[in-house]
Formats: structure tokens, sequence, C-alpha cells
């Protein structure tokens, strides 16, 4: 059990880390909670026009749930992984780093679907990508991508990852709240506009 709980809080300090923060400040692109939609993830990134701040940041922010998830079933086993994945998603939602003024979450949920089971969360990031490719709205592609996760996971022959995907889909529904006003309404900003 200890050990169960050091990966735990591991996870959550990994996803603790704003990687969207700190490539804005390496790139020297302001502070970005002050940008666009305020967000601390890739799509926000995006919008100050700089790729590689956006793909970077796409990257780290799924890497660090990814890491916390592998290292966590290394150590103790499939239920800690699905733990690790929570707690990495937790920590970029309520980052101890930020004054738990976090993200949405979308990148660390791909990134522990991908370290839980890579078909369902290649499957996840296919949907996002194919959804994007369409509406080329980020919140959209994530809402459709995540709605559909327990789906896909339970399709995939992963039950176990069911209740975590419901789970999972929920909270990011709920900190899409603005975004989906914006979807309805039609002002949602399609992928990399500029503000
Ligand atoms: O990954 C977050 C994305 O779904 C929405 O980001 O900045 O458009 O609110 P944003």
């Amino acid at each position: 059990f200890p050990l169960l709980a050091l990966t735990a809080a591991l996870a959550y300090l990994l996803g603790s880390v704003p990687f969207g923060i700190v490539m804005a400040r390496l790139f020297g692109l302001g502070d970005l909670r002050k940008i666009g939609s305020g967000n601390i993830g890739a799509t926000n990134v995006l919008r100050t026009g700089n790729k590689p701040a956006a793909f970077l940041t796409l990257v780290f922010d799924a890497g660090k749930a990814g890491i916390a998830v592998l290292i966590a079933r290394a150590l103790v086993g499939e239920d800690a992984a699905q733990l690790a994945g929570l707690a990495a998603f937790v920590g970029h939602l309520f980052p101890i780093f930020l004054g738990f003024k976090g993200g949405k979450g979308v990148a660390t949920f791909l990134g522990t679907l991908l370290a839980l089971a890579w078909p369902v969360g290649l499957a996840a990031c296919g949907i996002w990508l194919l959804t994007a490719a369409i509406t080329r709205i980020s919140s959209l592609s994530a809402l459709v991508a995540a709605v559909l996760s327990p789906l896909v996971a339970w399709s995939f022959g992963h039950g176990e990852m069911v209740a975590l995907m419901v789970l999972l889909a929920v909270v990011i529904l709920e900190r899409h709240k603005a975004n989906i006003s914006r979807i309805l309404s039609g002002t949602e900003p399609k992928i990399g506009k500029k503000s």
C-alpha cells in the first residue's frame, strides 16, 4: 500500500507540471493565462502562432501522464496504473504549482489512455483528429473523444477501464462548460486562429 500511495502522489506531482506555461515561458510567448481562452493547454499555446511550442506542450502534457502510469504499473500493478492516470489528470486540473488552477485535461487524458492501453489511446487520438479535421474545433474534438472513450475501451476488450473513462469524460465535459456554450452559439474559435 505505501508504494501505491507513493506512485499516486508522484503522478499527481508530475500531472501538476503545467507544460503550456513552461513552454510559453521558454519560447518567450508571455503569460498564457492572458492569451486566447486563458487555458494552459496546447490549443491555447497554438493561438500564439508558435507551432513547436504548442506541439511540445501537447507531447509533454500527454507524456507526464503516460510516464506516471508506466511507473505505477512497473512498481505496483494495473490498479495502481489506473490510479496514477487519474492522479496525473487531477494534477493537471488542480496543479499544486499554479495555486490549484489548472487546465482542461485533454492531453493528460490522451496520455493516460495511451499508457493504459495503447490501442484505446490511439483510437481516442484518431477520434480527436477526425473530429478536428471535420470541424477545426479543438474543444469539440476533445469532447467527442472523451465521451466516446468508455465505448472505445469497452469495445477493445478493456472493460476494466470503462469506469475511469466515464469519470474522466464527465470531468472533461464539466471543464469545457464555457467551450460548450461557445460551440452552441457558434463563437468557438477554430484551431490555430490567433488571438
Ligand atoms: O485541450 C483543451 C481544449 O479542448 C480547449 O482549449 O483553449 O480552446 O479552451 P481552449
